[in-house]
């Protein structure tokens, strides 16, 4: 723990005004204006003497950077549960500690989770469109047909935080949950959920396939052609975690082929220049990695990262201590 007060402190992007207003009240803030994204090298000499880096998934935190800053550099205070754009090895190395957001947006993320299985499942995104160009001729019995939920099997890749908020929230739809962890969850945490031991069999058994587990190295391009051959025929797939846990080509292909009925995303590798393919896709309906995009959750996650800092200050062990 660092138990002492820390005072200058570097903000990477602009945030929430009570967020920003919180963090001026204790810090002495040189903040990044343009909220522009800033490379590695640019933020490493952006924050040069900052004790504190207050920063998001839009910056790349690498081993360079980290040990650029460090020392005087001790928390990097993160505005996403996702670590993956850390490096975490070099911070342990160099001693910073690294505090992230766990629990204050999983709702908010099951939310839009709900949404992106509801606009590909009931075609909304084509529906809104058909009225909005002017091409609506009227109602026929066979417009627009699409996947009710009811009875429907939800596979989640990650029952975890987010995974059960999103469980908790499908199965009044009429949808059976289904899982895969590494290890199965106690009954009061499953609810009822069926486990899977393999990934493969959670596949085989989704008519909507979730993903909601962190992106590890080991699940890099884990939605891959092989994988998406085990899905169901008319499978929708749904990625509120991130982009690089699935392979485009093979997405576009299920999508394309007929294997798959449509796909909900808000997160795409190399965001926010997606593979062009998708926008031509009437059968993907494409958020903007809105997942914890609400003022409440932001405000939250933004005070949970100060009340980490304030624990650390303390000498106290916060619970969204990473590193
Ligand atoms: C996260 O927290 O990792 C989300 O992707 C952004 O809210």
């Amino acid at each position: 723990m660092t138990s002492h007060p820390l005072r200058r402190a570097y903000a990477a992007r602009r945030f929430t005004p009570a967020y920003e207003q919180a963090m001026d009240a204790r810090y002495a803030v040189t903040r990044n204006l343009s909220d522009e994204v800033l490379d590695p090298q640019a933020l490493a000499r952006a924050a040069e003497g900052s004790e504190v880096l207050f920063c998001c998934l839009t910056e790349k935190i690498n081993a360079e950077v980290i040990a650029h800053l460090a020392p005087p550099l001790k928390v990097i205070a993160n505005l996403s549960v996702g670590l993956d754009h850390i490096d975490l090895d070099a911070a342990r190395r160099f001693g910073v500690h690294v505090l992230n957001t766990p629990d204050v947006l999983s709702e908010a993320t099951a939310e839009v989770a709900m949404m992106l299985i509801l606009n590909p499942c009931r075609r909304a995104y084509e529906s809104d469109h058909l009225v909005r160009s002017g091409q609506w001729t009227g109602w026929t019995p066979t417009q627009m047909l699409g996947l009710g939920l009811t009875g429907r099997r939800l596979g989640i890749l990650g029952l975890g935080r987010i995974g059960q908020q999103l469980a908790k929230r499908a199965a009044p739809f009429g949808l059976e949950i289904h899982y895969h962890n590494r290890r199965q969850l106690p009954p009061e945490t499953e609810a009822g959920a069926v486990y899977h031991a393999s990934s493969d069999s959670l596949l085989h058994h989704s008519d909507i396939f979730v993903i909601a587990a962190p992106s590890t190295p080991e699940l890099k391009g884990f939605l891959d052609a092989r994988r998406i051959a085990l899905l169901p025929k008319d499978a929708v797939v749904v990625n509120v975690a991130r982009g690089d846990m699935v392979d485009d080509g093979a997405l576009i292909e299920g999508l394309t082929s007929g294997k798959l009925f449509a796909a909900g995303l808000d997160v795409y590798r190399g965001e926010p220049n997606l593979d062009p393919r998708y926008r031509a896709l009437p059968n993907a309906f494409l958020a903007s990695h809105i997942g914890s995009a609400t003022i409440d959750t932001r405000d939250a996650m933004g005070f949970l990262l100060l009340d980490g800092l304030r624990a650390l200050e303390e000498g106290r062990r916060p619970h969204n201590l990473v590193v």
